[in-house]
């Protein structure tokens, strides 16, 4: 648990034992029972020194004290450390005052890179709202790889194949349509999903029109000029659908390749399966029976290449993972994809180890759970409750529609609890409060559990909400605007409300590397509201008491004061912006 207040202290035992830092943070600990923050049992370093545990617990003891960082006690064999506030603050608040962001810094991935999939939706198929989950899961984690020393390859790995394109360009070809009419309808996805819809219905019973998309799906494979020409204008028309939602989610990437990308690469790896004797023929289909490999708990085998001829998911998957590995020699491939595709990626996670890549043991599936809507108006015959998200026409609910609601409904509340605020600014505040509403919610509990979403409790202002945490840093910046004294003292912070704000800044650190090595954004979205809720106590404090204000009768007081509320500002509004957050400096 090295963080911003324990290093110090660490450092200044390392010093005087003799020892490397990593060996100390590991005989730190809370201790058992007691009132201490921290406790070091003697034994090993008296040890190595050959001097009694007691007689060295108390010489560290003084030199604690010295140094002022902790109040230490000597206990026998062990070394207790009680933090003050003011110990904490001189550790902390010099190193935040030039940029308060690097509370939530690390190198503990430094020198090694992370390629990140995520997003990663269908072409000519709208982004609905569950597809929220792997963009912002996977947004986030990137952040906070990057955080944490990381360099970040963020990718969105389209899907740009399929049958589905012969029958739009058998039905664009039949109906005449032009790209001007594509390009000028309020929705190209809409357009593209309406067009194939009139093409698969005219060519029911229309023998003639199913062999017309069967050849253009055909020509498409083989490289056709025209058939190449009007799937990239449908590849267009989507990605540029998906670019106005991840401009509202503030979400880029660094590599669009899709998997029509991988259409001709996947040969050399199924001939590598092949001549390594892994596959096998099950029922005309190409499959790797990775149970016959020694992989028992594998029930059935990997399919690599259907009956008909059709190659599929895993073997592009590994053609992908081979590409990315030779452009950017990955120490760590993240796949942020739901808990419904485990099977896939254990399967060719498993091929990548039979094929002995050397990045086989660097591959992470990242699963979650399902995002679940309250429908108060269930079809006949079933209860209100929460279900996967649908209108109530029972069409899916599409992501922008529902960052749009947010936006409103963000917008009303900011008109009524602060009408002067007007213009362009109460719609930059909207957006930031809406989507991070929608956002937060979907980040705050561990990923693998299903998320449950009700819009009046995600833009609840008072409850574990983004909002919550976005109005907590509102708050910071306005007394922040009210100071106009000078330069504080951090020695000069004594309570304890005070000493539990600069903790929960402190251990942000330690809270962004568990984050990274767990692949939690909830990690830090539950610090950050730990840190809101310990802000709240300490300013709701001068409510009561006018002497714990932060803008106090004494203008030095109130300079140290405000020393935290720039940290805490800082800190919060990392924190906010590393889980894909705006944050506001009114609201
Ligand atoms: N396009 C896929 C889907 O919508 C997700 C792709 C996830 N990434 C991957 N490398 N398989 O289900």
């Amino acid at each position: 648990m090295l963080d911003l207040v324990t290093a110090p202290i660490v450092a200044l035992l390392s010093d005087r034992l003799g020892l490397p830092a990593a060996d100390l943070n590991r005989l730190l600990a809370p201790p058992k029972a007691g009132s201490a923050d921290l406790a070091l049992g003697c034994f090993q370093p008296a040890k190595a020194k050959g001097v009694a545990p007691p007689a060295l617990a108390a010489e560290l003891a003084a030199a604690v004290n010295a140094s002022g960082l902790a109040e230490a006690i000597a206990a026998g064999p062990f070394l207790n450390l009680t933090f003050t506030p003011a110990g904490v603050a001189k550790a902390l608040l010099p190193a935040l005052a030039a940029d308060p962001s690097v509370a939530l810094r690390s190198q503990a991935g430094a020198g090694r890179t992370a390629c990140i999939d995520f997003s990663s939706p269908n072409i000519a198929k709208h982004l609905a709202f569950h597809h929220i989950r792997s963009t912002m899961i996977g947004n986030s984690l990137a952040r906070l790889y990057g955080a944490a020393g990381w360099k970040v390859v963020r990718i969105n790995f389209i899907g740009d194949w399929g049958t589905a394109f012969g029958r739009l360009i058998s039905g664009w070809k039949r109906e005449g349509l032009t790209l001007a009419q594509l390009e000028g309808a309020a929705d190209r996805v809409t357009f593209l999903n309406e067009l194939y819809v009139r093409s698969s219905q005219a060519a029911k019973g229309d023998a003639a029109l199913e062999e017309d998309a069967r050849r253009w799906s055909k020509a498409l494979e083989d490289g056709d000029a025209e058939a190449r020409k009007l799937w990239q204008i449908f590849k267009d028309a989507s990605l540029a659908e998906f670019k106005r939602v991840y401009a509202l989610l503030g979400v880029d990437f660094d590599s669009w390749k899709g998997e029509a990308h991988y259409e001709d690469k996947m040969g050399p790896v199924l001939a590598e399966l092949e001549g390594k004797g892994l596959t096998s023929i099950d029922e005309g289909a190409t499959v790797v029976d990775l149970k016959a490999h020694g992989l028992k708990q594998f029930k059935k085998p990997m399919l690599l290449k259907r009956a008909d001829g059709g190659t599929l998911y895993a073997t592009r998957d590994l053609a992908a993972a081979d590409d990315r590995f030779r452009e950017f020699a990955f120490d760590r491939a993240l796949y942020v994809v739901d808990l419904g595709q485990s099977l896939h990626f254990n399967e060719w996670f498993a091929a990548a180890k039979l094929l002995q890549r050397p990045y086989a043991d660097r591959l992470r599936h990242i699963g979650f759970g399902v995002l679940l809507v309250w429908n108060d108006e269930p079809a006949e015959g079933l209860q209100p409750g929460w279900a996967k998200g649908r209108t109530r026409a029972g069409k899916v609910m599409l992501l922008r529609e529902v960052l749009e609601e947010g936006i409103d409904r963000a917008r009303a509340i900011v008109a009524e609890k602060n009408p002067e605020i007007i213009g362009e600014e109460r719609e930059a505040i909207a957006r930031a409060v809406g989507v991070g509403a929608v956002v937060f919610n979907d980040l705050k509990n561990a990923r693998t559990n299903d998320v449950k979403f009700k819009f009046e409790e995600a833009l609840r202002f008072d409850g574990e909400t983004g909002p919550y945490i976005q109005f907590s840093h509102a708050r910071l910046c306005s007394i922040e605007r009210r100071f106009t004294g000078g330069q504080g003292d951090p020695a000069l912070l004594t309570r304890d409300d005070e000493k539990a704000v600069l903790l929960a800044i402190a251990r942000l650190q330690g809270q962004l590397e568990r984050a990274v090595e767990t692949d939690e954004p909830s990690v830090l979205a539950q610090a950050l509201l730990g840190l809101a809720a310990a802000v709240s106590t300490w300013l709701t404090a001068g409510n009561r008491d006018p002497s714990a204000k932060v803008l106090c009768d004494d203008p030095a007081l109130s300079a140290a004061r405000l020393l935290l509320v720039r940290a805490a500002r800082g800190a919060i509004g990392e924190g906010l912006r590393l889980l894909g957050l705006i944050a506001p400096e009114r609201m």
